[in-house]
């Protein structure tokens, strides 16, 4: 029997898990690791925490299985998180993620000086405050010493890559999130990396997700107990090994993840660009493209509110009085932007926000009003993509927050379509394992491991009644982050 491993390199824990070749999990293991914020809306990590989780996790997945039986590894990481390595390949600075708002000076330069047509024209997409290149003028400006250092430069999953074998390489799907790649022409930017002072060798080599770069270095399958065989595969952005590990490949399919962050993605076999960019444009894992809206904190609000502000880990006892008929009637809002946020309002000043509390308010509402205030963020970007004319009546669910059936019935009734929920909530580590099956000659190409492996093994639909209710609800939501637009502007000027 051949196993395969996915790696899911997230923003609190990386989750590794083990498959065969027909899909089937045989372990899972996650292990944590600290987000630092070192200044309110900023946000770092330490590359070396994730080596370790890596290089700790591995065995202990593996253990009471044949490690000698692992094919292959396939990443899907956190996107846009800077990483850079001077030239004895050590790391210059902890990583600045895809969560960090420090580059506001940065993104209003590339937007409006450089501006929003060529980036546009360039790399199918406009400066936000995660992607990677604002972070390079960041620290050119603010860390000189440092960024004179820099001999490569990667993004979080590429310095996984790179310890299990040597290369140095990048996908299509996360190079997209730098801002630094040409989407359409799949090549790096000569007018993006002059404007950031770097040069191509500094950068990472591109492949498509599922090729091979290399095999494990020979100490490295030692002490992981794999084979000095098993082959690496390029991997993906999460939200890219997401929408393979839920079957969305190919035009027109929709996935919707619920983890730190929460997106849309929308999967195209052709290249297109929301002309007004409020959507990233970028290229997926399936070698094709597809359109996507990111929020910043979508399940983190809820971690944040249970266990920051509730003092709780117990979700489901804070979720049980959120009976059938709370639904739809709470007067509680929640402006889900305690990182700011990028889609589709891209405002790294926007701040979180509690609205409509009366005396007779109970934790419940509050609670309530969190997943409600997500789900209705998460609808602003479906209302993107339908007014570009594409048209979502179902979607995939994954991430997290898909393990709350109450979570799931209020974004199906918000969004007012059907959600498919899949035998594994964990998207981005099934892809990872997928791609590395395609890498190692498995399957054919990404469609035909997606048709073998992944089962939509229930369904939750909106309720006509509901959905109603909730579209009321979701025109008084829509008037509060532009009513608090300019007191969010004058607290960042503080
Ligand atoms: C996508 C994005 C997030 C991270 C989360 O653009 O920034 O979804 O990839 O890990």
């Amino acid at each position: 029997m051949k196993l395969y491993i996915g790696v899911d390199l997230g923003t609190s824990a990386v989750k590794l898990l083990l498959m065969d070749a027909q899909g089937e999990i045989k372990n899972v293991v996650s292990k944590e690791y600290p987000l630092e914020f070192p200044q309110p809306g900023w946000s770092q990590q330490n590359p070396e925490d994730w080596r370790r989780a890596v290089m700790e996790g591995i065995p202990e997945l593996l253990s009471g299985f044949d490690g000698g039986e692992v094919a292959g590894i396939g990443c899907g990481g956190q996107m846009h998180g800077l990483v850079v390595l001077d030239k004895d390949d050590n790391v210059i600075r902890p990583a600045i993620l895809w969560n960090d708002g420090r580059t506001a000076k940065q993104v209003d330069y590339l937007n409006n000086v450089i501006g929003k047509d060529r980036l546009s024209a360039w790399t199918a997409n406009i400066a936000f405050a995660g992607f990677t290149a604002p972070k390079i003028l960041w620290m050119r400006e603010n860390e000189p010493e440092n960024f004179a250092k820099i001999a490569k430069i990667m993004l979080p999953k590429d310095y996984v890559n790179y310890i299990l074998t040597g290369a140095h390489a990048c996908d299509y799907s996360d190079a997209s999130g730098t801002l630094l790649l040409n989407v359409e022409y799949k090549c790096w930017s000569r007018e993006m990396l002059d404007i950031c002072g770097i040069s191509e060798s500094q950068m990472p080599k591109l492949f498509e997700s599922y090729e091979s770069i290399g095999t494990v270095k020979p100490e490295i399958a030692k002490s992981l107990g794999v084979p000095e065989t098993t082959r690496v595969c390029a991997g993906a952005g999460d939200n890219a090994a997401a929408a393979i590990g839920t079957g969305v490949v190919g035009e027109g399919g929709c996935n919707i993840s619920l983890g730190t962050s929460g997106t849309v993605f929308i999967s195209s076999e052709k290249f297109g660009v929301d002309k007004n960019n409020a959507l990233h444009a970028f290229a997926h894992a399936d070698g094709g493209y597809h359109l996507m809206g990111c929020m910043l904190s979508a399940a983190s609000c809820n971690k944040w509110l249970m266990e920051e502000i509730f003092k709780t880990t117990d979700y489901a006892a804070e979720q049980a009085p959120i009976t059938e008929d709370k639904l739809g009637e709470n007067h509680v809002y929640f402006l889900p932007y305690l990182m700011g946020e990028r889609s589709p309002i891209n405002d790294t000043c926007a701040r979180g926000a509690f609205i409509g509390m009366t005396m007779d308010t109970t934790r419940a509402d509050l609670t309530q009003a969190v997943l409600e205030g997500v789900a209705f963020a998460i609808r602003d970007s479906v209302e993107v993509a339908r007014s570009l004319g594409i048209e979502i009546k179902s979607s995939r669910i994954c991430g997290g927050g898909a393990k709350s059936p109450l979570w799931k019935q209020i974004m199906a009734n918000v969004l007012n379509i059907e959600l498919q929920c899949l035998e594994s909530e964990q998207g981005p580590g099934m892809g990872g394992a997928m791609l590395a099956m395609v890498a190692c000659g498995e399957y054919p190409n990404v469609q035909a491991a997606c048709g073998r492996i992944v089962r939509v093994t229930s369904k939750v639909c909106p309720e006509p009644k509901l959905a109603a209710k909730y579209e009321k609800r979701y025109g008084q939501f829509k008037q509060i982050y532009p009513s608090c637009k300019q007191v969010f502007a004058n607290f960042a000027k503080e």
